[in-house]
């Protein structure tokens, strides 16, 4: 019997260690965390996930409630670090919601307003929660916040788009490096909110270079969509495949059926990296109203979360009228590879498909 390739050794020790199957994770996803589709995910062997970033904690108490009444599998729980508070402009902020007037109802001025739940108790929920997993994005969490995680045996997953980023979270003790290639769909995580279009990196030159920069496990994620792109990961070095975009599609996910269904028809260059929905950078797919707030004559976003406050109104009207010209339709570069199968048989489907190819 010949030996077993290293890179598949590696990701098997890597999943029995953190309690899990298959070293498949679902991405957190805030907003596109469907208890549904972490429960399919670990019963299927893998990870489950939850992007907590809109949830207040009697919220996140109640989605882990949800996911343990459907699993005995594990998942990790995701908050983005937040930022000091924006500068805030009105009259930059007037100029935005005249634009957002064209899209969508009319914009009201305190719609900029709005804040996101509270960090501190978000935090103290997870604790109380106890996941496997608490995973960060946006930069790292405060070391009295890190001693707690490890006094209850909760490991930390940190995302990271640059291998700078990489090496300040072993330095913190991370567990885990979760490298972000700029493929991913969703927010971009540099943890320098301005530097996020300036630093972006390609899956195939981050992972290597992060993974030959620390000593923790690197799960690769960003355009990882079909058994093919788990493989190549599996042997640039990481762990671990954690996968997105390529699991909005399945009925599970419960997405509106214009964005599943644009996701199907997207070529890699179909999606554009925008701050109109949220202030922040992320990739999105490249609909009307993406690419006309990137037109010369177009307001500048505001900051996050002034601009997704602005945007609100826009974007729950589109998901209404299941319009995709003025949805928030995150996407990565591999959305076209993403099926719409069960989340279990998508996870499966990535491991076995793995393995056959690295065999
Ligand atoms: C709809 C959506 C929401 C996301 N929200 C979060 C989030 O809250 N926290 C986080 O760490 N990453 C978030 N991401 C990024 C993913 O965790 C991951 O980096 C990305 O999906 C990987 O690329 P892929 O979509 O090509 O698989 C989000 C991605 C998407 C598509």
């Amino acid at each position: 019997m010949p030996a077993q390739n290293p890179a598949l050794a590696r990701a098997e020790n890597f999943a029995r260690a953190h309690g899990v199957q298959i070293p498949i994770l679902l991405a957190p996803m805030a907003g596109a965390s469907s208890p549904s589709l972490s429960i399919a995910v670990a019963n299927a062997g893998g990870l489950g996930s939850c992007g907590a970033l809109l949830m207040k904690p009697e919220a996140i108490k109640a989605w882990a409630a949800e996911v343990r009444a459907g699993t005995n599998g594990g998942f990790q729980l995701n908050l983005w670090i937040p930022d000091p508070p924006p500068t805030r402009d009105a009259a930059a902020e007037e100029k935005v919601r005249a634009f957002l007037a064209n899209w969508g109802p009319e914009v009201a001025p305190e719609a900029g307003d709005a804040t996101p739940p509270d960090f501190a108790a978000q935090c103290e929920a997870m604790l109380e929660v106890g996941p496997t997993i608490i995973s960060s994005i946006m930069g790292l969490y405060p070391p009295e916040f890190v001693e707690r995680m490890r006094a209850k045996g909760i490991k930390w997953f940190a995302n990271v788009t640059t291998v700078a980023e990489a090496k300040a979270a072993e330095a913190a003790g991370a567990d885990a490096i979760v490298a972000q290639g700029m493929e991913a769909g969703g927010h971009r995580g540099a943890f320098d909110a301005g530097r996020a279009e300036a630093a972006m990196v390609g899956l195939f030159a981050l992972l290597p270079a992060v993974v030959d920069a620390v000593t923790v496990p690197v799960i690769a994620t960003g355009g990882v969509a079909d058994a093919r792109g788990v493989a190549a990961a599996l042997l640039l070095g990481a762990s671990a495949a954690q996968v997105g975009t390529g699991f909005l599609r399945s009925p599970e996910a419960k997405l509106p059926n214009a964005w599943a269904d644009a996701l199907a028809r997207a070529a890699p260059e179909d999606t554009l990296v925008t701050r109109a929905f949220s202030g922040r950078a992320g990739r999105s797919l490249a609909t009307a109203y993406a690419r006309a707030a990137m037109l010369p004559d177009a307001p500048r976003p505001a900051p996050y979360p002034v601009q997704r406050g602005l945007t609100q109104a826009m974007r729950e009207a589109a998901v209404k009228s299941d319009e995709i010209a003025k949805m928030q339709a995150w996407a990565g570069q591999s959305a076209g590879l993403a099926s719409g199968e069960p989340a279990a048989e998508i996870a499966r489907e990535l491991w076995d498909g793995a393995r056959a190819l690295l065999a």
